[in-house]
């Protein structure tokens, strides 16, 4: 008789046993086990609110867990602080950024780590600046490092924390839906980045709800869902469907709803619009029941050409006709007044007030119209709220939650649910779904198709092409802040929409 020898399994880098965690309401984590290998690429995927970041955030120090343990190369380590997790060369990209906004990038790169000038106590600033720059030009990202951090993009605010967590001695490198912002370049750049950590035998896990990536760049899949691990496999032995099916527990339609326009009259005309340094030349005109995608690299000038419509920031020329009319927008509140409705990029400082709940978030717009009738109808709000809470799959224990208290998807999915809840004529969606899990995104999909169909004249920005090319009517690209084309649906196709994007004719 032969005996089989089994070679001992070397114990994982990490491992983290049995976690759990509760909020009131909410079971979080619920006996999750989870474990890295040295050199590998471990990708944790789940729904909004299946518990990714809770997750993380004990790794990282920065939650206390109820119960669990957790393993650095077979060593049982008491991780109690950020500080204690980063000794232990833990680092962690956050899902909701972490910089200090009047501290310059290199600053932040560097915090508590500024390279010491001859003088005590002082910073070596041109080496912060010549190290920081190197860092960041690794990374591929044209970024003056002494840019104050609050002043960058939200792209490039997500670089500077990748450079920050990536620039230390790492044994673990846990990302947090680190492409959220990202277009395709910095995405290469990112995915290079961790193939070479990944050589250096860095431990990384990386969290997203595009499951494109997921399969790009992960060794392994865990997926979590309502706070239980669902499983763990080799990306291999897995498909997109599969995937999908762990995640949600159920079938789920394949691609975005196609819905046939009648586009109505012109609603919404933009001529000549103009800000000095950041867009010029803008004109466009959106149809009721029409959805005019606009496409573009990140730091084209979408973003702010949608604040500026929505009277977030000013224009230097230009003019905004509403049905026809010319109208004046000098602040959110002209255009609300206007019926145009906002859903921005950053929910963080443009969208939700964290310490309000659930209801206040999604009535806010509407409350100068509430008020106006001299009272607030608490049950028509909680209704509505209800309402959207379902549709919308927002994972919450009541509408009397506080907003800070909901994950990253769930909060943005508030965002939405707010502009959902007005009546707005005119309705611009600034990457809407970023964020958002699969399932979610269908849905956001069809809210969108039915404002059209209710004659809605919307405007998306997306850099998602697939999405921009099922939703839109027409796609308008921008490019360096200019309009560089516009696309009929039939002729709008991701290779076109790209080579007008990168400058092409
Ligand atoms: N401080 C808190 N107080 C109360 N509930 C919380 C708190 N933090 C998280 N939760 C809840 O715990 C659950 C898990 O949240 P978590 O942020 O881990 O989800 P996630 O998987 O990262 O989701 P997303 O994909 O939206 O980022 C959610 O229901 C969330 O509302
Ligand atoms: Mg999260």
């Amino acid at each position: 008789m032969t005996s089989v020898y089994y070679a001992p399994q070397p114990s994982p880098l990490l491992e983290m046993r049995g976690i759990s965690k509760r909020y009131p309401g909410v079971v979080a984590l619920d006996n999750v086990d989870f474990d890295v290998r040295a050199g590998e690429v471990h990708a944790l995927v789940g729904e909004n609110g299946a518990g990714k970041s809770t997750l993380m955030k004990i790794l990282a120090g920065a939650e206390t867990r109820d119960a669990g343990q957790i393993l650095l190369r077979g060593q049982p380590v008491h991780i109690d602080s950020p500080q204690r997790a980063m000794d232990l060369g833990i680092n962690i990209i956050y899902q909701e950024f972490n910089l200090v906004p009047h501290l310059s990038a290199a600053e932040n790169i560097f915090l508590g780590r500024e390279p010491a000038a001859s003088i005590p106590g002082f910073i070596d600033f041109r080496r912060l600046y010549r190290e920081a720059q190197q860092v960041m030009d690794s990374l591929g990202v044209s970024v003056d490092v002494r840019t104050e951090a609050g002043q960058l993009s939200v792209a490039h605010q997500q670089m500077v924390e990748i450079a920050k967590a990536t620039s230390r001695n790492s044994v673990i490198i846990a990302m947090d839906e680190p492409s959220a912002t990202l277009t395709e370049h910095e995405l290469q750049n990112l995915f290079q980045l961790i193939r070479s950590l990944r050589e250096r035998g860095v431990g990384i896990i990386y969290i997203s709800h595009r499951l494109e990536e997921i399969f790009t760049i992960a060794d392994r899949v865990t997926v979590l869902r309502d706070g239980h691990r669902i499983g763990t496999h080799p990306v291999e032995a897995m498909d997109r469907d599969t995937v999908i099916q762990m995640m949600v527990g159920r079938e789920l339609a394949h691609s975005a709803p196609k819905r046939a326009t009648v586009c109505g009259d012109a609603v919404l005309e933009a001529r000549g619009l103009a800000r000095h340094g950041v867009f010029r030349d803008v004109s466009f005109t959106v149809h009721a029941g029409e959805v005019l995608g606009i496409g573009g690299l990140v730091g084209a000038g979408r973003t702010e050409v949608a604040r500026a419509l929505f009277g977030a920031d000013p224009l230097d020329a230009g003019e905004i006709r509403l049905r026809g009319k010319r109208v004046r927008i000098r602040s959110p509140r002209d255009a609300i007044r206007l019926g145009i409705g906002l859903v921005p990029e950053d929910r963080k400082t443009l969208g939700l007030i964290l310490n309000m709940v659930v209801r206040e978030n999604v009535t806010l717009a509407n409350l100068d119209l509430l008020s106006l009738l001299g009272f607030v109808n608490r049950r028509r709000e909680r209704e509505a709220t209800e309402q959207y809470v379902r549709s919308l799959r927002i994972r919450t224990p009541t509408v009397e939650q506080e907003v800070r208290n909901l994950s990253g998807g769930n909060q943005q999915k508030v965002v939405l649910a707010r502009w959902l809840f007005t009546d707005s004529r005119v309705m611009i969606f600034d990457e809407p779904t970023r964020g958002i899990d699969v399932g979610a995104k269908m849905e956001i999909y069809g809210l969108i198709n039915d404002l059209a169909a209710r004659g809605v004249a919307t405007i998306m920005i997306s850099s998602e092409l697939p999405e921009l090319l099922a939703m839109s009517d027409r796609v308008l690209v921008m490019h360096e802040g200019r309009l560089a084309g516009a696309l009929s649906r039939e002729e709008a196709t991701q290779e076109r929409v790209m080579h007008l994007a990168t400058g092409g004719e």
